[in-house]
């Protein structure tokens, strides 16, 4: 017979557990605004400019006591943003790089994507998991269910929206850019197409395509301003319109959905997909371009972590959801050649395409 030890609280073996992989977690908000203060003081800024700096000439040089100055650094260092060698404190890692290669202004705009649009509805996670709705709303001024029609009532908030998601779009579209064959397609209709992101990258890299945005008036308004800034008013336009209500304009040869199906329903993704596939000319293909979850339920982390927002805070049904689903509503809608274009970066973003059948 064996005897069963049952250890009672406070008896317990700390040295045993090694629940140090838990310290990333329990402080996850702490690295977040550790990044956000060092971006908000304008820390990785000085550093390039000024080379490797000890203490006292940051807090000299970002204002800052010194006592603050080396709590940041401290964090920073210890979270591999910042590094400190003979010479004093520079940028490292992936920090260095990303100012090195002009990737962090738009780090930059995500991170204040994160701080003033995310976080605090990012609280509500558990109670947006028990309602099963989008609970962080409450936090957002104006009215309306889902964040782009309250969005659509504050300018302030709605530009700080564009620039994260234009950050976003520009760092996850280079498989939408350079992965997917555009060679017979002449128009196509980027359906909540935001302020043209997208469409601006994409009529840049192929010169021989024609793009419509579609998408609601605020964004539209974003959209072509940014459209003349880019010269190509020629090639780029914008039509006003709910892709849910009113026809889908059609003549095009490609319908493309960017960072579209993460925000609705699967019933409403589906619904799209049969919109898109009456507007197609046989022939003609559909891509959608977003993140994507992993078909066996276990991850990615980046998935995973963005789920919180998606769950939270765009509409009731947000989520970023599995390959697999999405092959499933485009065979529902009647797509044919279904295919996956994953991509080796850093984000779990991908494209699905489809071709409706030649008549
Ligand atoms: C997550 S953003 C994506 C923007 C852009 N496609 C990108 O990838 O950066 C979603 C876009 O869908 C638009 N949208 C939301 N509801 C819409 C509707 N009912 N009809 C048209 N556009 C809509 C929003 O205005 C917003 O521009």
């Amino acid at each position: 017979m064996t005897q069963q030890t049952i250890q009672q609280p406070g008896q317990r073996d700390t040295q045993q557990t090694d629940l140090g992989p838990l310290v990333p977690v329990l402080f996850g908000f702490s690295a977040f605004q550790q990044l956000r203060a060092a971006a908000e003081l304008q820390l990785f800024e000085y550093l390039t400019l000024n080379g490797p700096s000890s203490c006292e000439q940051v807090a000299d040089g970002l204002r800052l006591p010194v006592k603050s100055a080396r709590k940041l650094l401290l964090g920073t260092t210890a979270l591999g943003l910042t590094d400190r060698g003979p010479d004093g404190y520079a940028p490292a890692g992936p920090l260095r790089e990303a100012l090195e290669d002009g990737t962090w202004p738009l780090i930059r705009n995500i991170i204040d994507f994160q701080q003033r649009l995310s976080y605090l509805p990012a609280k509500e996670y558990a109670e947006s998991l028990r309602t099963g709705k989008n609970e962080g709303i409450r936090h957002l001024p104006g009215t309306g269910a889902d964040m782009y029609t309250r969005l659509e009532q504050t300018p302030e908030l709605e530009n700080l929206f564009f620039r994260g998601m234009n950050s976003w779009s520009e760092l996850s579209n280079p498989v939408l850019l350079r992965q997917v064959d555009y060679r017979g397609v002449g128009r196509l209709l980027d359906v909540g197409g935001g302020d043209a992101v997208n469409a601006i990258a994409l009529a840049n890299a192929h010169p021989h395509l024609r793009i419509t945005v579609f998408d609601l008036e605020g964004a539209v308004e974003v959209a072509r301003d940014n459209i003349a800034a880019a010269g190509l008013a020629d090639r780029v336009d914008v039509v006003v319109g709910d892709m849910f209500g009113g026809p889908m304009p059609d003549g095009y040869d490609m319908v493309l959905f960017a960072h579209q199906f993460v925000i609705w329903s699967p019933e409403q993704n589906q619904a799209l997909l049969k919109r898109a596939h009456d507007a197609l000319p046989p022939g003609g293909r559909v891509a959608v371009f977003n993140a994507f979850a992993d078909d066996d339920g276990r991850g990615p982390l980046y998935t995973a972590l963005d789920n919180v927002y998606f769950a939270t805070l765009p509409s009731e049904d947000s989520t970023i959801y599995e390959w697999r689903e999405h092959e499933e509503w485009f065979a529902g809608a009647g797509f044919v050649d279904i295919t996956r274009v994953t991509n080796n970066g850093w984000t779990p973003h991908g494209v699905l395409e489809g071709r409706k059948r030649d008549a």
